[in-house]
């Protein structure tokens, strides 16, 4: 569904639910996720609903996941980086 118009230079590796990402370095976690043809980051507490990133300026909350163990990071805000561990939120965070 995305492609990027000019080749990975920089590369970072993460991973996303157990699967590796190769990323540019300076993409944004959900740009990341969505040039792998990962388009569901997170699904919703009530019905269970995926979601995807819709604005990728931090105004929707749509693409809440859990980095490095902790939950409702915005994947649009945050930047790769090497090792990180990226996992699908499944409804709300736990709260520690
Ligand atoms: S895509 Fe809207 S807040 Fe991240």
């Amino acid at each position: 569904m995305f492609r990027r118009l000019d080749p990975i230079a920089g590369e970072i590796r993460l991973s996303f639910d157990g699967r590796e990402i190769v990323a540019r370095a300076g993409d944004s976690v959900a740009m990341a996720l969505l040039a792998a043809d990962e388009t569901s980051l997170r699904e919703t507490p009530v019905s269970g609903a995926p979601r995807s990133p819709y604005c990728m300026m931090g105004v929707c909350f749509d693409c809440l996941v859990e980095i490095d163990g902790i939950g409702n990071r915005q994947a649009c805000l945050t930047l790769v980086a090497e090792g990180m561990q990226v996992r699908r939120q499944r409804g709300a965070r736990d709260v520690l």
